[in-house]
């Protein structure tokens, strides 16, 4: 065996202890560590001839990297949809690399993990209140589980009109409409060859992120039957604004259509009883995302894919994995690589297990009524302001606002100002037409007293740049 790995393995226990050292200080200090990152060169080495060990290389990345990591994973990174990580999801991440296991099969290879996955995906319908009629898989993040699902529904649709796309290659455009949908459903369409120019915009209603039902019911209407994917939005970016999925799910019953939705953190509403109305109807769909390094605060990568059971024939279509006869017949030996994109990959489960298991329902949704709370109070600041205006409602747990009266260079030296304070850290955006900035409170650590913080700082970074 090589040296370094020989002395390595004898030195585990303490190579690990340091780790462990590390990743509690980081822990401890989430709230000091700033919130934006510094833009930073850094250094490039080249290749290693013989390596220099594991405890260098810790120490190395402790010197020259650790300090430029953001703390992104805190409670006061506001910026995308950015979740944090339970202190139990760790626990499940850090065993799911050390137990490293390839989930694929249920049986035949006696791999549990794949039986866990099966089971944690019970434990979400549970949450999201869904039926146990969709099937469901770990991928790495929403823009890959659109990506599943959007597959699949590509292949329902050529089957319709019969041919098979995953044979065959698409052999005409497929109509696709969606009203706002996230840049990674398009990317999906794209990546899947259904080009993403092809996707028809349903008009949204006045003031909303929504899409028009009547419109959208005139294009079902004038279009062929089982040859469209309606792509619909549970939680936009901006102003997480819900498409109706009860109005939706009453267009079923008279039209034959794929229903798609991308709920990747909206759909964690379902939990909470003054807001699951904005769901509600969702469990008729044909596939659903969402994603687990968001609102669940689960460490990347980690989302879901829900797909409903009747379409197995042409899920399994989609993705087996059909050149490899040692890997059996597909319908009789379940195993994940012929449900999704990936063959070899990992326990993407056991995180997710570990922090529903250790939370429950309670601790779940306690997060997400608090992120919610957050979100309102930061709203309510910024209604009484004479300095800030919202741009967008805040319906959910997404605050859309900019500087009041100001210009757009104003605009821009605010955020640059605010961001490189590093206490907290937000995005800028457009929401229809107009430049803004979001707060989105998604993570577990975020309470009153960084409400508190942003406030002292939102004045601070106003006082600097108005001079
Ligand atoms: C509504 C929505 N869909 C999809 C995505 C893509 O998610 P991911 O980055 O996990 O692929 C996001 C990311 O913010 C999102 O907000």
């Amino acid at each position: 065996m090589y040296k370094q790995l020989q002395t390595d393995k004898e030195n585990m226990g303490a190579l690990l202890q340091s780790v462990q050292q590390l990743a509690l200080q980081r822990f401890q200090h989430i709230e000091s560590i700033p919130a934006a990152a510094k833009p930073q060169e850094v250094q490039n080495y080249p290749l290693p001839e013989e390596g220099l060990g594991a405890a260098t290389i810790l120490a190395k990345f402790q010197e020259e990297y650790q300090h430029l990591m953001c703390g992104s994973s805190g409670p006061r990174y506001w910026g995308y949809v950015t979740g944090g990580t339970t202190p139990a999801s760790v626990l499940g991440d850090w065993l799911a690399t050390t137990f490293d296991q390839n989930t694929q099969s249920v049986k035949g290879r006696g791999d549990v993990s794949a039986i866990l996955e099966k089971e944690t995906i019970q434990l979400l319908l549970d949450f999201l209140e869904l039926p146990k009629h969709f099937f469901g898989g770990f991928v790495t993040g929403a823009t890959m589980s659109n990506f599943t699902c959007l597959g699949i529904a590509r292949q329902w649709i050529g089957k319709n009109q019969e041919y098979d796309v995953a044979r065959t290659g698409l052999q005409q455009p497929i109509q696709i409409v969606a009203g706002m949908p996230h840049s990674s459903v398009i990317k999906g369409i794209a990546m899947l060859g259904m080009g993403s120019t092809n996707i028809h915009k349903i008009p949204l209603l006045e003031g909303r992120e929504a899409m028009d039902i009547e419109q959208l019911e005139e294009f079902l209407k004038q279009n062929t039957s089982g040859e469209t994917m309606v792509l619909s939005s549970a939680g936009t970016v901006n102003s997480v604004d819900f498409d109706d999925m009860k109005a939706i799910s009453k267009l079923k019953e008279t039209y034959d259509f794929w229903w798609h939705i991308d709920a990747a953190f909206g759909g964690l509403v379902a939990c909470i009883n003054d807001k699951k109305h904005l769901i509600t109807g969702w469990e008729q769909a044909d596939s659903i995302t969402v994603d687990c390094h968001k609102w669940f605060n689960i460490p990347y990568d980690s989302a879901v894919f829900f797909v409903h059971e009747k379409h197995q024939q042409r899920h399994i279509e989609t993705f087996q994995n059909s050149n490899a006869p040692y890997l059996g017949n597909p319908m009789e030996n379940f195993s994940y690589l012929n449900f999704l994109p990936e063959n070899s990959r990992r326990f993407r489960a056991l995180p997710v297990w570990f922090s529903l298991m250790a939370y429950g329902k309670k601790g779940h949704q306690e997060i997400i009524s608090r992120n919610i709370q957050l979100a309102q109070q930061l709203t309510s600041y910024i209604e009484k302001s004479d300095v800030f205006e919202l741009v967008a409602p805040t319906r959910v747990n997404v605050v859309c606002f900019k500087l009041a009266g100001v210009s757009q260079e104003k605009q821009d030296a605010f955020i640059q100002e605010l961001n490189s304070r590093r206490k907290i850290f937000i995005t800028p955006s457009v929401y229809k037409g107009n430049s803004c900035f979001r707060a989105a409170f998604v993570n577990w650590q975020t309470t009153d007293k960084n409400i508190v913080i942003a406030i002292e700082e939102l004045e601070a970074s106003y006082n600097i740049i108005k001079k």
